[in-house]
C-alpha cells in the first residue's frame, strides 16, 4: 500500500487513548527462570542479544521490524494497535509532530511496555543542515573546503535532534550532481568525488559522534548515507528520473561518498527512489547487495526512500505490492519507508515460499543490530526537560554565522568596491530577498521558527554607524504571480500569494540607486525553488529580477550583486555588469550576518565553488573532472558548441579573496616514483596584494594512460586553506601516493598503473601550469 498524506494531531489523540496495558517492563523483567533473557541484558555482546531476540521473535513482529510507519491516515486505535503488535520497528517525523520528546516518550512507551518483547522505535527525521539552528545549504557548506565545518555543524544538528528525541536523521546526502536543473543538488557537496568523501565522513561523525563503544550517545543520531545511488545523474534533471551510468563512472563518481561513509561507521543507507541503468535503486542487487553487503561489509541496515518500494510497480518492475515487496527485500532493502508493502504482504509469501524466512530474519537482524549497537533497548527514553535548553544556544548561532561567513563565494569585484566601508553614509538594498527572511533557510526547514532569522536588510544595517542611511526597496517580486509557479511559506505548505511587480517598482527602485553611496542588490531564489522535487527548466533568475539587475546596473552605479539561490545559476549579464558579485546560497538562520561579515571585511572570503557554474542552460550537465574526448579542439568555439563557449562560467575551485595570490612553479621531489612510493609535490604561495587574505590552494592530478578506462582530464587529489598576510609567502607541500593516484575498475579492484602523470597545484580546476611525473613498476 501507498501512503502519501500525514495527518499532524493524530498521534496526539491516538495517545490519549492508549490503553495502559502493561505486558512488558522496558527491558528488565525476569523470564520463567528468574533471569534476565539474554537480549535484554545490557552486559551480553549485540550478536548475542540480537540471535536471542530474533529467536523469539513470531513472523509478523520480524516483518514489523522491517517497517517504518509515518502519521498517516489510519485510525488512532490501528497505529497503537501495530505499536502493540510489535507491527511498527521506526516512527518517521516528517511532520512537526516531534517538537518536543513528550510524544516519542508515549509512543515509545506503547512500543516497549505494551509490546510482547518490548523492542523499542527508532525515530527518524530529516535533519539534513540543521534542526532548529539552521545552517547554510550543504551545498554551501561544502564551499568552505573544510570537512570539519560540517562536523561542527552537524554535531550541533544532532544535539539539537536528540533533544527533541529524534534518534536517526536523514542525512548526509552524499549524491555526485553535475547538472544544476535538478534541485537537490542543494543537499549535496557538489561534483568532486574526493572532497564529497571528505564531507561525508564529516557528516557522519558530526551526526554519530566518535563512539567509544560502538553506541551513539545522548547528543548524538544515526547517521543515513543516500540516495543510493546514482539519483543525482537524473535524465534533463528531473527529479525522481531514470539514471544511465556505466559501472565504471559508478565505481569512480558516484560510489566514493558511500564507501567513505560506511568506512566511517554511518549506521543507515537509504536507497533511492531513481532507475539505476536498468533496474531501480531501491530493488538493485548488484549494488544493495553484492557491492554495498559483499564487497564493503556494510553491517548496518538499509532504508528504502519515502514509498520507494511500492514506487516499483509504477517503475514497472513489480506487478503489485507483493512483487514489490519481494523484489526490494531480496535485492537488499531491509526496512521499507511509509508505504506497507512488507507488512502487508511478506507473511503470506513466506508461508508460500516464494520469500524464504532467512532474507526476513537477515534484515531483521540488521535493524536490531543497530537498536541495540545504538543503545535503544537499554536506554528507550529520553529526557523530556532537555530541549527546553537544547536549541539556539549560542555556540550554535555563532557556528551559524561562522558557516554562512564560510559559504560565501566572491565571484566578482571590482577594487574599491568591495569590502564595504562601515563608513558609508547612505546604503541603497534592493531586491525581493533585501527583507524577506524566511528564504534564506534553504530548502530544508526542518525546526525553523520564522522569528529566529534575521534578515539581510537587518544584518547589513548591524555593520553601518548609527548616523549612516540605509534605505530598503524591493525592486520587484522574487517570482512573479502570472509565472504559474508558487512559492510556499516557512512551516506552511500553503502558497504564497504573490504581490506583483508593481509598474514603477523597478524604476522607483533605480532612482533610489542612482543617490547611494553603495548599491546592494539582493537576488535569488525562493528556497522551495531547491530541494526535492524542484529541479528548474530554466537557470535565470526567477520572475523579474534580471530586468530590475539591468535598470539598476544601467544607472552607471557600481553595483553589488549578493545571490541567495540553491543552485549554480546562469547569469552572464551579471557577471559582465557586476561591479561585485558575491554567491551567499541559502545561508541559514544567522546567514544575514555572516554575509554582512563578508561583505564588511570582518570576515576573508575564503570559499570557492565545489560545482560549476555554467554560462547557459545549453551547457549542463557540466563538470570539471569530464573525460577527455578523442578531438578536444584547441580553440573556446571548435569542436563542442557552434554558437557558444563549452568553457563555464566558473569553474570547480573558484572563488576570489580580497587580495591577490600569486603561485610559483610546482617542484617534485623526484620525476619518478614507484608504487606504493610517496611524491611530494611543494608550490611556493605568496600574497601578492595589501590585505590578508585566505588561498585555497588545489592539488589536482591527471593518468595520462589508463588501461582499465580514461581518468579525467583532472581530478582533485589534495586541498588546503592557507592565511598569508600581506606580502608573506609560504610553500605549501601534498603528498601524493597509491591512495590518490589509483582508481577502481568495473569489478572495484583498486589500480595504480605504471606510466605517466600530471599534477598541478593551483587556484582552481582551470589554470595552473602542470608537471609531469612517472610511476614506474
Ligand atoms: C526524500 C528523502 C527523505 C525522505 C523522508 C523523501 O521524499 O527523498 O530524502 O529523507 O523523504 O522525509
Amino acid at each position: 500500500m501507498k501512503f502519501a498524506a500525514s495527518i499532524a494531531g493524530l498521534a496526539l489523540a491516538l495517545v490519549a487513548n492508549a490503553e495502559p496495558v502493561m505486558v512488558h517492563d522496558a527491558g528488565n523483567d525476569l523470564n520463567k527462570n528468574g533471569k534476565l533473557d539474554v537480549y535484554e541484558d545490557p552486559a551480553q555482546p549485540v550478536s548475542r542479544r540480537v540471535a536471542d531476540l530474533l529467536g523469539q521473535m513470531k513472523l509478523d513482529e520480524k516483518i514489523g521490524q522491517l517497517w517504518q510507519g509515518h502519521m498517516m491516515a489510519d485510525s488512532e486505535q490501528v497505529f497503537a494497535d501495530r505499536l502493540r503488535q510489535g507491527e511498527v520497528s521506526s516512527f518517521l517525523d516528517g511532520s512537526s509532530l516531534i517538537e518536543t520528546p513528550v510524544m516519542r516518550n508515549k509512543l515509545q512507551h506503547i512500543a516497549v511496555e505494551q509490546s510482547r518483547l518490548g523492542i523499542p522505535l527508532i525515530f527518524g527525521h530529516d535533519s539534513i543542515h540543521g534542526f532548529r539552528t539552521i545552517f547554510p545549504i550543504p551545498l554551501a557548506q561544502a564551499c568552505a573546503w573544510e570537512p570539519e565545518l560540517f562536523e561542527r555543524t552537524q554535531a550541533i544538528a544532532a544535539r539539537e535532534s536528540a533533544a527533541a528525541g529524534i534518534d536517526w536523521t536523514f542525512a548526509p546526502m552524499v549524491d555526485l550532481a553535475r547538472d544544476p536543473r535538478w534541485g537537490r543538488i542543494a543537499e549535496g557537496f557538489g561534483e568532486d568525488p574526493y572532497l564529497g568523501a571528505l564531507d561525508a565522513v564529516a557528516c557522519v561523525r558530526g551526526f554519530q559522534g566518535i563512539p567509544q563503544s560502538g553506541t551513539v550517545d545522548s547528543n548524538h543520531v544515526a547517521a543515513c548515507l543516500k540516495h543510493y545511488v546514482g539519483y543525482g545523474a537524473a535524465e534533463g534533471g528531473r527529479d525522481y528520473n531514470t539514471t544511465e551510468i556505466s559501472e565504471y563512472t559508478l565505481r569512480n563518481f558516484y560510489l566514493p561518498q558511500f564507501k567513505a561513509g560506511v568506512d566511517a561507521g554511518a549506521w543507515t543507507v537509504m536507497s533511492a527512489f531513481n532507475c539505476l541503468s536498468g533496474m531501480p535503486a531501491s530493488a538493485n542487487r548488484h549494488t544493495l547487495t553484492e557491492i554495498l553487503r559483499d564487497e564493503w561489509h556494510f553491517p548496518g541496515y538499509v532504508i528504502s526512500d519515502w514509498d520507494a518500494v511500492y514506487e516499483l510497480i509504477p517503475h514497472g518492475v513489480a506487478a503489485d505490492e507483493a512483487g514489490a515487496a519481494r523484489l526490494a527485500l531480496t535485492a537488499g532493502v531491509d526496512m521499507e519507508m511509509v508505504s506497507s508493502n512488507y507488512l502487508d504482504t511478506l507473511k503470506a509469501q513466506v508461508k508460500q515460499g516464494t520469500v524464504p524466512e532467512s532474507v526476513v530474519d537477515e534484515a531483521v537482524r540488521r535493524v536490531l543490530t543497530v537498536k541495540f549497537a545504538m543503545g535503544l533497548f537499554d536506554n528507550p527514553y529520553v529526557d523530556e526537560a532537555r530541549c527546553q535548553t537544547a536549541y539556539l544556544r549560542p555556540d550554535a548561532l555563532a557556528l551559524a554565522r561562522e558557516a554562512a561567513a564560510k559559504s560565501c563565494v566572491l565571484l566578482k569585484y571590482e577594487n574599491g568596491v568591495l569590502p564595504i566601508s562601515k563608513q558609508a553614509k547612505k546604503v541603497v538594498l534592493i531586491g525581493p530577498l533585501a527583507e524577506d527572511a524566511a528564504e534564506l533557510v534553504g530548502c530544508w526547514s526542518s525546526r525553523a521558527h520564522a522569528g529566529d532569522i534575521g534578515s539581510f536588510a537587518v544584518g547589513l544595517r548591524e555593520k553601518l554607524a548609527a548616523d549612516a542611511q540605509m534605505i530598503v526597496a524591493r525592486g520587484c517580486s522574487i517570482i512573479e504571480p502570472d509565472s504559474g509557479k508558487t512559492r510556499r511559506q516557512l512551516g506552511d505548505p500553503t502558497p504564497i500569494i504573490e504581490q506583483a511587480t508593481g509598474t514603477n517598482e523597478i524604476a522607483q527602485a533605480a532612482a533610489l540607486a542612482g543617490t547611494a553611496d553603495v548599491v546592494i542588490l539582493a537576488l535569488g531564489e525562493p528556497r522551495d525553488w531547491s530541494g526535492e522535487s524542484s529541479s528548474r527548466s530554466d537557470l535565470g533568475l526567477p520572475g523579474r529580477q534580471q530586468e530590475l539587475f539591468d535598470v539598476v546596473a544601467g544607472t552607471g552605479k557600481p553595483v553589488i550583486v549578493v545571490l541567495f539561490n540553491g543552485r549554480p545559476l546562469a547569469l552572464p549579464r551579471i557577471q559582465e555588469k557586476a561591479a561585485a558579485i558575491l554567491e551567499a546560497w541559502h545561508p541559514g538562520i544567522q546567514g544575514a550576518n555572516g554575509v554582512a561579515d563578508v561583505l564588511f571585511g570582518d570576515v576573508d572570503p575564503a570559499g570557492r565553488l565545489t560545482t560549476t557554474f555554467p554560462r547557459s542552460i545549453g551547457q549542463v550537465p557540466i563538470h570539471y573532472n569530464h573525460f577527455n574526448t578523442g578531438r578536444p579542439g584547441t580553440g573556446e568555439y571548435k569542436g563542442q558548441y557552434v554558437d557558444g563557449p563549452s568553457t563555464p562560467l566558473y569553474p570547480f575551485g573558484f572563488g576570489l579573496a580580497y587580495t591577490t595570490f600569486e603561485y610559483g612553479p610546482v617542484a617534485l621531489n623526484v620525476p619518478t616514483i614507484k608504487a606504493g612510493d610517496i611524491l611530494t609535490a611543494k608550490v611556493n604561495l605568496k600574497n601578492t596584494g595589501t590585505r590578508a587574505g585566505t588561498e585555497v590552494a588545489q592539488l589536482y592530478i591527471r593518468d595520462v594512460a589508463a588501461f582499465a578506462g580514461p581518468r579525467p582530464v583532472r581530478e582533485l587529489k589534495g586541498f588546503q586553506k592557507v592565511l598569508l598576510q600581506p606580502g608573506e609567502s609560504r610553500d605549501v607541500t601534498f603528498t601524493l601516493s597509491d591512495k590518490e593516484l589509483g582508481y577502481c575498475d568495473t569489478k572495484g579492484n583498486w589500480l595504480v598503473e605504471p606510466g605517466k602523470f600530471q599534477v598541478w597545484i593551483c587556484r582552481d580546476s582551470a589554470s595552473g601550469q602542470p608537471v609531469d611525473f612517472e610511476l614506474v613498476k
